[in-house]
């Protein structure tokens, strides 16, 4: 199961350089579970081929008004009645001009405005093109008819400026448009969380962490983005990026972790404990590096604070919901903290099951019972858990 499996995308390429993105853009489409259908004005195919296009999508390619592929020569009709969405990337200043004032004099421009799907756009274009008032004000105009804009980026163009106007990555406007598809059943909530490893210094050069990757809990905040959420992740030491409109804040050490959590708990609905906290931290951390002196070397531990019951036992305590990592008996365990830790819910799994890796099976526990879903990629796996939030919430 990809995020868009099942869903029918119509896109459509203006002539812009940034067309050969575009392609890359379809495969990704494709990658994610999407059929596309595209659509090339005159101009875009002077670009890129449609050959390329129809190899990519599996489909025909569409580029004029009247094509006799279609019996009923509908095809700026047909396209998109069973769309969910129109895309165009890249999205010229012309088209975009076009769109605003509901121009109609090829195939592309005339299916956007015969559609009955969302439109979303990613412009492309010199940067003064795009900084010139003309553009701006058709960009406030779509923006008010209720299109999705996506973009741009700024950075180096083609042209060899440097500035407002590139379009958007691939990746970028995939991830933005499974967003958009998305139910938004958190909107309106705020969700603070902790998600990746915690590190412990011994001495300047050491310290103490464990093997959490950060990718369950990167994957929660991701899915809650798209769930509408709003998300401030507080990140032990990971090698990921924050995903797409999400607040991260980077911290080393539990104690860091609980004070970066404290500062901002009272603005959360929701408070999710991902992070894989170290239970113990070093008691005397060395000023200096530690020099190699008899055969054996005794490190004093002392308690860590537990962020997730700290934050639980507040008397106006967010929703909260732990996760428990165990090697065994993880009914009783995990259940065991639901009631211990005064959680809403505890997502549990064998640490042999997902740690480190890219799927996990986990097992939700709340006050009805044990819930387990399939094993899946760690992004179903959250999308799964925030369906359960959503509808305990709901
Ligand atoms: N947690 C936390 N702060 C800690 C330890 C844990 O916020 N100092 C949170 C984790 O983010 C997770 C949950 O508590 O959501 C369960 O963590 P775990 O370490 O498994 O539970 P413990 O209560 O520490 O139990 P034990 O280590 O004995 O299994």
């Amino acid at each position: 199961m990809t995020e868009l499996t099942g869903k029918t995308i119509v896109l459509g390429v203006s002539g812009g350089i940034a067309a050969y993105k575009a392609a890359e853009l379809t495969r990704l489409l494709i990658k994610a579970g999407a059929r596309v259908h595209v659509v090339m004005t005159e101009n875009g195919a002077r670009f890129v081929t449609p050959t390329t296009f129809q190899a990519l999508s599996g489909n025909p390619v569409w580029t004029e008004a009247w094509d006799e592929r279609r019996a009923n020569n509908m095809s700026h009709i047909d396209l998109t009645r069973a769309a969910d969405a129109l895309l165009i990337a890249p999205a010229t200043a012309n088209i975009l001009a076009k769109l605003a004032n509901g121009l109609a004099d090829d195939l592309l421009s005339t299916l956007t405005l015969a559609r009955d799907c969302p439109l979303l756009v990613a412009p492309a274009m010199n940067r003064q093109m795009w900084s010139n008032p003309a553009t701006q004000r058709n960009v406030a105009q779509l923006k008010t008819d209720g299109v999705r804009i996506i973009g741009p980026d700024a950075g180096e163009q083609a042209c060899g400026e440097v500035g407002e106007g590139r379009m958007s990555e691939p990746a970028d406007i995939v991830e933005a448009l499974i967003s958009f598809l998305q139910l938004k059943p958190l909107a309106g909530k705020t969700v603070l969380m902790t998600a990746g490893p915690t590190y412990e210094p011994i001495d300047p050069v050491r310290g103490i962490t464990n093997i959490s990757s950060g990718k369950m809990g990167y994957a929660l905040a991701r899915a809650l983005v798209h769930a509408g959420a709003q998300v401030q992740l507080v990140s032990g030491p990971v090698a990921l990026a924050a995903p797409q409109g999400v607040e991260r804040i980077g911290v080393q050490s539990a104690r860091e972790m609980q004070q970066a959590v404290m500062l901002r708990v009272a603005q959360a609905d929701i408070f999710i404990g991902v992070a894989a906290v170290a239970d113990y931290r070093v008691a005397n951390v060395a000023a200096d590096k530690i020099k190699k002196t008899g055969d054996t070397l005794t490190l004093e531990l002392t308690r860590n604070p537990d962020i997730l019951a700290e934050v639980a036992s507040l008397p106006a305590a967010p929703f909260c919901v732990g996760f428990a990592a165990e090697s065994q008996n993880l009914d009783a365990y995990a259940s065991g903290k639901l009631t211990a830790k005064r959680l809403k819910l505890v997502v549990g799994n064998l640490v042999q099951d997902g740690m480190g890796g890219d799927t996990n099976q986990v097992v939700l526990y709340d006050a009805e019972g044990a819930h387990p879903l399939p094993r899946a990629s760690k992004t179903d796996v959250a999308a799964g858990i925030v369906a359960h939030l959503a509808r305990m919430l709901g």
